[in-house]
């Protein structure tokens, strides 16, 4: 029996059982049987939850694109690894074979030393959904370079936020960027970004939407004339399995994004395990996953899972609604998708269109349906059940984080039953606790806490960029020896884990993380404004919506409410992207404060969510006459 794919139930809690007992051996097994290293490794682990730091396969040396790329030449050279499904249906899809891969990031990567850069240097990465995001990750994977992709959809703002923490010292970026209908100008959202981005030495412009627009002399360079000149191989530099592959910005629920670094050997193995496992991929599937690059869920299971085992990916550029709701399945008729992976937020979305949408197209290549990024509630569940699945896919609800690297608990397809709105069992290799807010574990099911995880698993983030500190109070402190996910979850009576959400000040909107503490800065920028106070409260497709309480200045002046409005989320738009705006901005007088004054969130979501009755003891606030004007005055 192989440890890489399990087949049976059996197996699993074999699997598992032996994962828990000598994870050591557990890893290392499927490190040696599935990849290609240059060296084998000294020590599968070390590790230490007080430093903390972890330590995986040290000693060993690999080039992740080789897993990726070379050793599948000679066996499926000829084969589709990144399929391209443009904007419009209009315009041909793209069939870059492994042999095609293989040329274009040797040339990229060639390109990117020809510009100076070298192993461990940063090369920041905004671009939309094209074959030339993928390949330029590839690319510095190639060369030792650190990618840190930012998602296309950020502000100026965030972008050079992005750039300053981690002093990239390139920006790959294209003339612009479809999005249904619109075009975006992307290059101009770089080059306000860089006004206050000293590091960056090099611009590349990728051609996407050939629009007309101004290149920077001695910065800014075409890419397409680069690579045409560029030599089309390239050798890989030896990396060390603990050398940083990427980092990937997180929000917190302070202020600044968290740059969460990942290392190079056990990303790959446990990238690779889970796709292997969690999609039940087979040779000749065609796998999809909704998602933008720029997230984690990109990085790991668009672009490193599937290609270190070998599969065909596809790149999907455009969005759900465009030309009309009916998109997403047109394209899995049209190429015969076997996985499908997605957000709950677009499956609430597309529920409320007709289902003629669905029914027009044949989904019958589906053998896997995937969630990720936030709850899926129940009616999205059998929406997704019965419509796209037509009661006959599994669908595999995958729990895990930017920080995790890794799906960590989902069902096996056809091996776990499933059970709406549960994530059920942990993967093989992650030992997980459910602690109390005492510090103690809860042991037993049919019970609830802070989910966290006991045990080191290979894709764990290895430290905040540039801040240690940070990573061990947030991910190490709350509880000894052990990683706390900032999640709250129940183990229902059969050992099944369901997620609740977030106990921290994280939103999840439209499965996008958003901090607190950014939204309330950008809003607080606004010269009206005095203090603000933002929670999520439920909405029908983004799942949470954000819901802000401001204090304005008082100035004597009578204001248009409405204006002050739209212009705090213009703020938020300007300083973060639009996925952070406001649904509902209520003005108030007051925030209630605890004695040390912070603001207590829990009133005031519970208000948002009006759930009156229920706001518990309010008479140790430094001014609880607030709550009930602001329970007056809701909207
Ligand atoms: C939430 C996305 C419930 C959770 C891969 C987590 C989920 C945060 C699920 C991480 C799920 C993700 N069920 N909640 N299946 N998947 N989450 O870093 O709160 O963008 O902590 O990683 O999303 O979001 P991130």
């Amino acid at each position: 029996m192989s440890n890489y794919h399990v087949k049976t139930l059996e197996e699993y809690f074999h699997v598992y059982r032996k994962s828990v007992r000598n994870p050591e051996l557990f890893w290392e097994e499927i490190a040696e049987e599935h990849f290609v290293w240059r060296k084998k490794w000294d020590t599968v682990l070390s590790y230490d939850f007080e430093k903390p730091e972890f330590k995986w396969f040290e000693g060993a040396q690999l080039n992740i694109t080789e897993n990726c790329i070379d050793r599948h030449l000679h066996i499926r050279g000829d084969k589709t690894a990144i399929l391209f499904e443009p904007n419009s249906p209009d315009e041909e899809a793209e069939h870059i074979s492994y042999k095609e891969l293989h040329k274009r990031v040797c040339k990229f990567a060639n390109v990117l030393k020809d510009q100076g850069i070298k192993k461990g240097d940063r090369v920041c990465i905004y671009l939309p959904m094209i074959p030339e995001l993928a390949i330029s990750v590839l690319a510095c994977a190639r060369i030792g370079a650190v990618h840190s992709v930012v998602f296309a959809g950020f502000s100026s703002t965030a972008l050079a936020t992005r750039i300053n923490d981690c002093e990239a010292k390139m920006v790959v970026t294209s003339d612009g960027s479809y999005r249904g209908a619109k075009t975006i100008d992307l290059k101009s959202i770089v080059d306000e970004a860089l006004e206050n981005c000293s590091s960056v030495k090099t611009v590349l412009v990728a051609k996407r939407i050939h629009s007309d627009i101004q290149l920077k002399e001695g910065r800014d360079k075409w890419l397409e004339p680069l690579l045409e000149e560029a030599y089309q191989d390239c050798v890989p530099e030896i990396m060390d399995a603990e050398d940083p592959l990427f980092i990937l910005y997180t929000s917190g629920s302070t202020g600044s994004p968290k740059g969460m670094l990942h290392t190079t050997g056990g990303y790959m193995v446990y990238t690779a395990y889970t796709f292997k496992n969690v999609f039940n991929y087979k040779e000749n599937d065609v796998y999809w996953c909704t998602a933008d690059i720029g997230w984690i869920t990109g990085h790991s299971y668009i672009v490193y899972g599937p290609l270190a085992n070998g599969a065909t990916t596809v790149m999907f550029e455009g969005v759900p609604s465009y030309p009309d709701f009916g998109r997403f399945w047109e394209v899995v008729e049209k190429h015969k998708i076997t996985q499908f992976y997605t957000a709950p937020t677009a499956i609430r979305a597309l529920a409320k269109e007709k289902l003629e949408f669905v029914d027009a197209y044949d989904l019958s290549s589906l053998k896997v349906l995937g969630t990720v990024g936030e709850p899926i509630n129940e009616e999205a569940w059998h929406w997704y059940n019965d419509n796209v699945g037509k009661k006959k896919n599994p669908i595999v609800d995958t729990w895990w984080q930017t920080e995790t690297g890794g799906m960590m608990i989902s069902p096996l397809p056809y091996i776990t039953p499933t059970k709406p709105t549960y994530a059920a069992l942990p993967l093989p290799g992650i030992q997980l606790a459910l602690m109390d807010e005492n510090g103690k574990e809860v042991k037993g099911n049919q019970v609830d806490g802070r989910l966290c995880v006991k045990f080191p698993w290979p894709s764990i983030a290895r430290t905040i960029w540039g801040n240690h500190q940070r990573y061990k109070e947030t991910y190490f402190s709350a509880f000894n020896n052990m990683y706390f996910t900032g999640d709250g979850a129940l183990r229902d009576e059969v050992g099944y884990y369901r997620i609740t959400g977030r106990v921290d000040d994280v939103i999840i909107v439209s499965g996008h993380n958003l901090g607190t503490a950014p939204i309330e800065d950008a809003i607080n920028e606004h010269p009206a404004v005095a203090e603000s106070a933002i929670v999520g409260f439920p909405h029908e497709v983004k799942g949470n919506a954000l819901y802000g309480y401001v204090i304005l200045k008082e100035t004597g002046e009578t204001r248009n409410q409405d204006n002050v409005r739209k212009e705090i989320n213009q703020i938020i738009t300007e300083h973060i992207g639009p996925i952070a705006k406001l649904d509902k901005i209520q003005f108030t007088e007051g925030l209630p404060k605890t004695r040390s004054g912070k603001i207590m969130r829990r009133i005031l979501r519970k208000i948002a969510h009006d759930e009156l009755n229920n706001l518990g003891d309010v008479s140790t606030l430094l001014n609880p006459e607030v709550v009930q004007s602001i329970i007056d005055n809701r909207l």
